[in-house]
């Protein structure tokens, strides 16, 4: 069911760093975004895909986790994502990547969840430092970036509280609490 593999299909950020992801994984990840809408049928979306110890680091240092949770929400060493694809825009085709890279976020992620992996979506990234370090050339705009795992984590989802705070957090024994706002919440219905 496709409501299943969503609600499996959360924002990891530990990972066991021993198990190794193959490039020919992510690759077969990609590919699924092939089917995905895309504006115009443009498909200006290409992708970086790291599963190297050493890029993975460049790529890790450059990103941000888990802001509310403070430093304790950045993957400690030994629990870090072993891949990543990063979604770039290749700004020749356009300059309107509408949603397009946020469908082929999910897409990928839904598709690494059905195969016993899971991943997170991290926008919060040192652009230009990244493009350089990693020579990415300046015809892409680097859109998302996706990292990729076993996840070691366990995510709990919670109804939202009285309060309305959509803050995620984590206990005492590292389980991962994500509130979601009922249903009710989320269908406008002006008649009433
Ligand atoms: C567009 C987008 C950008 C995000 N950027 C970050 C990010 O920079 N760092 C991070 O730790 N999580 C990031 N996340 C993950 C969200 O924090 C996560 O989706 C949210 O806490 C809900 O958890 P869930 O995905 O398990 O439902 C991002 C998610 C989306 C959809």
């Amino acid at each position: 069911m496709l409501k299943d593999l969503l609600m499996k299909s959360r924002s990891y950020r530990r990972y066991d760093e021993s198990h190794v992801i193959d490039r020919q994984t992510l690759i077969d990840l990609v590919e699924l975004t092939r089917y995905c809408p895309s504006g115009m049928n443009m498909q200006p979306l290409r992708y970086y895909i790291s599963v190297d110890p050493k890029i993975n680091s460049i790529i890790f240092e450059n990103t941000s986790w888990a802001a509310a949770l403070g430093p304790a929400g950045r993957p400690a060493d030994g629990e870090r994502p072993t891949g990543y694809i990063l979604i770039l825009g290749d700004k020749r085709l356009t300059q309107n990547f509408f949603c397009d890279h946020g469908i082929a976020a999910q897409s990928i992620l839904l598709g690494a969840t059905e195969i016993g992996l899971g991943g997170i979506i991290i926008a919060t990234v040192k652009r230009d430092i990244l493009m350089n370090a990693l020579a990415i050339p300046d015809h892409f705009e680097l859109l998302l970036c996706l990292a990729i795992g076993k996840p070691v984590e366990k995510i709990v989802i919670e109804e939202m509280p009285a309060d309305g705070s959509h803050k995620y957090w984590r206990d005492e024994q590292r389980v991962h609490h994500v509130p979601k706002r009922p249903l009710s919440e989320l269908i406008v219905n002006l008649n009433d």
